[in-house]
């Protein structure tokens, strides 16, 4: 197995630049997450490190073999690289069986017969589709067809495995258990995985660490799944793991405000930042989950809008000032009395657990 070391990677297409100065090394047997929104750059990547694609600027590693190189012209085929790829739209060969589908790279690197057979029940007994090697894909379920597609990356015994968006067309049950799957077929092999998705789910459910870009291709942060939930750099990171409120403040009377209401924070704001939280340059976010909707009579600090249930958890807009929060309340914390608040309510607010950011405007979309 391999690290796998990505060195001031550049891409251009034509005049069209996807990738620059793009440094990271994946650790040996790591998964390892890239996590960005559609367009950024996550299959380009993956394409320039199985060799599908040739570098513009700087040099890729797998292990200490050096595969790519910009400037010294170097560019080893994918077929010499030992990686397995599972695609975003994972096609498996329609008019090939599971088993000769799983088979087929065997042949193309001649491998003796027994030694293919061998390997190709291996990776189907990995992969648990032990007595479905006869059957067409179309006589497959979406997961099954998914498995195929492992095996077949796997039976080469490739270094790294490359996974783009693998599980995007499973519905919800079967991507959570293929997500297990991998995590513990790669536990089983050792192999180094380079998972690339938009949905962060799943990145943070399979990573050991993850890489979040933004649109512009570049890296924001890097790290293991809790950290990058609890303790996001920047708005654009938290903004991109989950549903999230921005809190816009300021300092009246000797006291902290939601801009433009008379909603109090209630909340310690960092010592010795309420200049900045009047020039704005220092922003609050929170989860949905870490505000508590509080009853009040007649004028509340803010005023339901909107009330959704979604089974286990109430969610809410509320308005507070001239901005809308978004509130959610695990059914069992709502009471006995069902849905407590209706859309028209006066509310009080509570904030638990706020983060404190640089307001960088265009930032939290990725743009600048
Ligand atoms: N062969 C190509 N020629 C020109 N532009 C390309 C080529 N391949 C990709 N691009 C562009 O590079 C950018 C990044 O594409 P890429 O496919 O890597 O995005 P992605 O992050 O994988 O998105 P998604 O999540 O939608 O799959 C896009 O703007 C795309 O249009
Ligand atoms: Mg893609």
């Amino acid at each position: 197995m391999a690290d796998v070391t990505l060195e001031k990677v550049g891409k251009t297409y034509g005049n069209h630049r996807i990738i620059s100065d793009f440094s990271v090394t994946i650790q040996d047997g790591e998964c390892f997450t890239f996590l960005g929104p559609s367009g950024c750059g996550k299959t380009v990547i993956l394409r320039l490190i199985a060799g599908f694609e040739r570098l513009t600027d700087g040099r890729i590693f797998i292990g200490d073999q050096l595969v790519s190189d910009a400037q010294d012209n170097i560019h080893l085929p994918p077929e010499a690289r030992k990686i397995g790829m599972v695609f975003q739209d994972y096609a498996v060969w329609p008019h090939k069986s599971v088993y000769e589908n799983i088979v087929y790279p065997l042949h193309m690197q001649k491998i003796e017969a027994a030694e293919a057979k061998k390997r190709t029940l291996a990776a189907i007994h990995l992969v648990n589709l032990i007595g479905l090697e006869t059957r067409m894909p179309f006589q497959l379920s979406g997961g099954q067809q998914q498995r195929v597609a492992l095996a077949r990356a796997l039976v080469s015994r490739p270094r790294v495995m490359l996974l783009d968006e693998p599980l995007s067309n499973l519905d919800a049950n079967l991507r959570e258990e293929m997500r297990f799957e991998i995590t513990t077929l790669q536990k089983q092999t050792g192999v180094t995985i380079l998972y690339v998705t938009h949905d962060q789910e799943v990145a943070l459910a399979i990573s050991d660490r993850l890489a979040v870009m933004d649109k512009a291709g570049r890296i924001r942060q890097i790290g293991p799944p809790d950290d990058i939930y609890e303790k996001p750099i920047d708005p654009f990171v938290f903004k991109f793991m989950g549903i999230s409120n921005f809190i816009p403040l300021e300092y009246r009377n000797g006291q902290v405000f939601i801009r433009e209401s008379d909603a109090l924070l209630g909340c310690p704001v960092p010592h010795g930042c309420l200049d900045r939280l009047q020039s704005h340059e220092l922003i609050a976010g929170c989860r949905p989950y870490d505000i508590e909707l509080i009853h009040q009579e007649g004028h509340g600090q803010g005023t339901i809008q909107r009330v959704i249930y979604l089974g286990a958890t109430i969610d809410y807009r509320v308005a507070v000032g001239g901005k809308i929060l978004r509130v959610q309340q695990d059914v069992r914390d709502a009471g006995q009395g069902g849905i407590p608040f209706r859309a028209g309510d006066p509310v009080g607010l509570k904030f638990r657990d706020l983060k404190w950011f640089e307001n960088r405007g265009a930032d939290a979309e990725g743009e600048s």
